[in-house]
């Protein structure tokens, strides 16, 4: 190749480079703000001390947001971005419209992030470190958290409308759609745990509390006072059962008691591949925390293709 046109094509890949802020990056790392932002774990965390001790639900809200963050090309902090002239965002998807919330927590964090280390921590990994604080603040265990994310360019409604798994789905569904990330059915089981936490609205899981054969009856009863079979679509129940506030591993005791709030939930204890699973953590606190810990991580870790355009973002909610 001529000298001429190799530096022309590094100009170029120069230029496309400052055009969009870089590339994915390299791989996570435990220490990637050690000496760039040494504060950040702390003032996460302290944003979410507080927003939790103002809601507890809150803790719940913002793990979900990871969760739909991840599945949707990666942990990219796209689920942040409002919708724009060049694209319709992740905010207003079927999984997320009047649903997912908190988004307003993790930008008072990112503005608090912004004035300790200017353009340096982004929204991704601040999301990453706010569902591990989520957590660990309602009881369950923490893990130290890879960093390193950079923030989607763009975000896509049609992505996340296909990649979220609803509460109508079957055990092969589920099974499916977690192993199109990487994911294992063990690790699915475990992430499900979830559902320990948190409030859903009756629209969706009323089909499961009037048509399920495989509920309790007293349960379907309870949750029919609040979720009538017309109207209400909005009205909120908690999912576990027993401690809804608290992360544990009721959720899992729940489904051995056919009280699994979603059919997909229930799903997870119905006579298939998953039953033994939901016995062991039922049965086994500490293995489900640990379990639950993994499989944080290895959802942590999926990023979008190493060649998609992306940045810091300076505020969440729009690219810079
Ligand atoms: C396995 C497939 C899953 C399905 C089908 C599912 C479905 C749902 C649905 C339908 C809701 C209620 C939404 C609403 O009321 O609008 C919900 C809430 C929630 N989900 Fe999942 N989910 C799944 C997995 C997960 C995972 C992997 C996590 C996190 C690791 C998670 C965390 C939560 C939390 C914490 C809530 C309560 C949120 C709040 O109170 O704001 N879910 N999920």
């Amino acid at each position: 190749m001529g000298s001429v046109v190799r530096c022309v094509l590094v100009a170029v890949a120069a230029v496309a480079v400052l055009f969009a802020g870089g590339a994915a990056g390299g791989p996570l790392s435990t220490k990637f703000y050690d000496s760039r932002c040494p504060n950040v774990q702390s003032i996460v965390r302290a944003g979410m001390a507080q927003a939790v001790a103002a809601e507890p639900r809150m803790g719940a809200s913002i793990l979900r947001m990871f969760f739909h963050d991840c599945f949707v090309n990666g942990c990219d902090a796209s689920i942040l971005l409002d919708d724009t002239a060049n694209f319709t965002g992740e905010k207003n998807a079927g999984p997320n419209a009047n649903s997912v919330r908190g988004y307003e927590v993790i930008d008072a964090i990112k503005t608090q992030v912004e004035a300790s280390c200017n353009a340096t921590v982004s929204c991704a990994d601040i999301l990453a470190l706010a569902a591990r604080d989520a957590v660990n603040l309602l009881g369950g265990p923490t893990w130290t958290v890879q960093l390193g994310r950079r923030d989607a360019l763009t975000a896509s409604q049609s992505a996340a409308n296909s990649n979220l798994p609803g509460p109508g789905s079957s055990l092969a569904t589920l099974i499916t759609m977690f192993a199109n990330k990487g994911l294992s059915p063990r690790d699915m089981t475990a992430l499900s745990g979830a559902h320990t936490l948190g409030q859903a609205r009756c629209v969706t899981f009323r089909g499961r509390i009037y048509n399920d054969s495989n509920i309790d009856s007293a349960f379907a009863a309870l949750r029919q006072q609040t979720c009538p079979q017309s109207g209400g679509d909005a009205t909120l129940a908690p999912i576990d059962v027993q401690t809804p506030d608290k992360f544990d591993n009721a959720y899992y005791l729940d489904l051995m008691q056919k009280q699994g709030l979603f059919h997909s939930d229930q799903e997870l204890f119905n006579g298939g591949s998953q039953d033994v699973l939901v016995r062991k953590y039922g049965g086994n606190p500490a293995m489900f925390a640990a379990d639950f810990a993994k499989a944080m991580v290895k959802m942590g870790a999926l990023v979008p293709p190493a060649s998609t355009p992306t940045e810091v973002r300076l505020s969440c909610g729009k690219i810079n």
